[in-house]
Order: C-alpha cells, then structure tokens, then sequence
C-alpha cells in the first residue's frame, strides 16, 4: 500500500473522569499518541485521532459518595479539567468525547443487544455480598476486608494494594461494607456473562497473524491463551453508566470495560456528525484497509487486545 495515502486510525486511551491528568499519563500514552499523528500528517497520511473521557465504573462512584456529590458532578468536573489540560499542552485529537453522553450509551446498549442476540451473552445467577444497611449488592470495590495471603487490614474486593495479589470479594477474611462499615451477606442474583470462552481458538489465530504487535503484548495475550479464555460478567450493580438495555434488568449497569473501548467509535461517531457528514466515520471503522492503532498503558493490555 502507499502509505503516502495510508488511512489510519489512531487512539488514546480514554482517560478516567476520577481525577486530574498527570505528567505520567501525558509522557505514557498520549504525547507519543500526538507526536506520532503528527509525524503521519506530515507524510501524508490521512489520520483520524480520537479520544474522550471515560466516565463510568466504581471508581467514579466510589469518589462521588466520598464527596457527598453526584457521579454526574464528578465527571463533569473532571471532564473539563482533562480537557482543560489536554488544550494546554496542546494535543489536539479530531474529537474529545465522553462516555456519558446519550449517543455512547445508544451505541453501547446495541453492542449488547447485539451480541446478545447471536447467542454470546448469557444470563446466570450468581452469589454476592449484600448490604443490608445500604439496601443493595456491593461491587467488588465496595467491599474491603483483609486479604488471604498478606493478612493486611483493608484489602479491596478485586484486588489486594499491599501485595498485589487479585481477590475475589469472598476470600477476604471478615469483609465489610466499605460505605457503612457493617458486615456484608451473600446472596444470589443475576449477571449477563460474555462468552469470551467462545472465541479462543477465533482470537488465537487472529494473534498469530499479527507479527507487527509488540512483543510484551503478544507474550501477555499467549498467557491469557494458555489459561484459556474464560467467560466473564458484563454487568454491575451500580446505578451509574449504561444501563442494561433488558426488561428485567433494573439496577444493573455495563461493566465499564465492556462500554468505554466503544467509546473510540461512539466519539468517532460524534466527529462525524459535527462535521454534518454523519456516515464519515465508516470511512474509518469499516474500511479494511484502515490501520488502528491504540496507545494505551500497560494494565489496558488485555481489553485491547483480546
Ligand atoms: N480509563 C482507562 C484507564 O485510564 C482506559 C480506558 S481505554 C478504553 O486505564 F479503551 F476503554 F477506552
Ligand atoms: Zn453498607
């Protein structure tokens, strides 16, 4: 291909709307992001650069109800503050969206419908902690406890700070309600799961053709390859993000993870509409001889790239 003309659509990772940008988030992902659009205008290439503000998930609304404030307060905050930064650095991306506008939660909502309509999403009940005093099933970072293995007070639910180790919110040893402080109690209740266990073999050859891949991603994707692909919730039991566009499916919301990497076709979506040309973005998205490219950090690996 000439890559005089070369279409290429390049990301940056959609930073979280729970706080300020950092020296280490613009040095990481999104001044070589820039510094690498511009290098491709120069030589001609036709270049779509896209981001916006992540603005769902627990973190969020764990902020909010430490402030006393809406998750809405919260992300409009930092949404402006982000882009603020953004604006005097000087990154200039074709579009700065953000995840809790209505086009990204339409566009999320028919991701699921979608998938769930060929038979990839499926309903199952599991066991979670409870909170009687709040009245409602507790996320895994709403739960804290102390860890299985390193024994320090105040372990998270998904994960342990002090030694590191991933936790499931049942091994931590007498677990409590991080909001009110009293002791959670199992239950059973329902989540949607993606058949990622679908994919394995689909996503495994697709890897190997990818040879222009970084090695420390490869090597991180054959490691998920060899464990084999599990099936995983898509869904949490929050009232903050994309609701789960089902009947019975009051008060859960998309797994953060499943709605914020639509993000990059949500906000190229909006790129097309304001410029009144609102199919453009299929130049892009649908055109297979588009190359994409994501900056991301390294903790964003996976969701990237399987
Ligand atoms: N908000 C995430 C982070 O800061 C990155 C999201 S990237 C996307 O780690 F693909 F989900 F958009
Ligand atoms: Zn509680």
């Amino acid at each position: 291909m000439d890559t005089q003309s070369q279409k290429l659509l390049v990301t940056a990772a959609l930073p979280y709307a729970n706080g300020p940008l950092h020296v280490g988030h613009l040095a990481g992902a999104y001044i070589p992001a820039d510094v690498y659009v511009r290098y491709q205008r120069l030589k001609g290439s036709d270049v779509l650069f896209i981001c916006g503000s992540d603005e769902h998930g627990v973190p969020i609304t764990i902020r909010a109800d430490r402030e006393g404030i809406t998750p809405k307060e919260v992300v409009d905050r930092y949404h402006a503050a982000i882009s603020e930064s953004f604006r005097r650095v000087g990154l200039e991306f074709d579009n700065y969206s953000r995840t809790s506008l209505p086009l990204h939660h339409r566009i999320s909502q028919e991701f699921f419908l979608t998938l769930n309509r060929k038979g990839f999403v499926t309903e199952q009940s599991v066991q979670q902690y409870y909170c009687i005093t709040c009245g409602r099933f507790l996320p895994d970072r709403y739960i804290e406890g102390e860890c299985p293995h390193c024994h320090r007070q105040e372990a998270r639910g998904d994960q342990c700070e002090a030694c590191g180790r991933w936790l499931e919110p049942e091994l931590l040893v007498s677990p409590k309600c991080k909001v009110c402080g009293s002791p959670p109690e199992l239950r059973s209740t329902k989540h949607w799961y993606f058949r990622l266990s679908a994919f394995q073999e689909q996503l495994e050859k697709w890897q190997a053709s990818k040879s222009e891949w970084k090695n420390n991603v490869r090597e991180f994707c054959s490691g998920w390859f060899q464990e084999g692909l599990t099936d995983r919730p898509i869904t949490r039991d929050i009232d903050w993000g994309v609701p789960v566009p089902l009947p019975d499916a009051e008060g859960k919301v998309l797994y953060v993870w499943f709605d914020a990497p639509i993000g990059y076709i949500s906000s190229s979506v909006e790129w097309a509409q304001k410029r009144g040309e609102p199919e453009r973005w299929r130049d892009y998205w649908c055109n297979p001889g588009t190359r994409l490219i994501h900056f991301i950090g390294k903790d964003n690996i996976v969701f990237h790239a399987i």
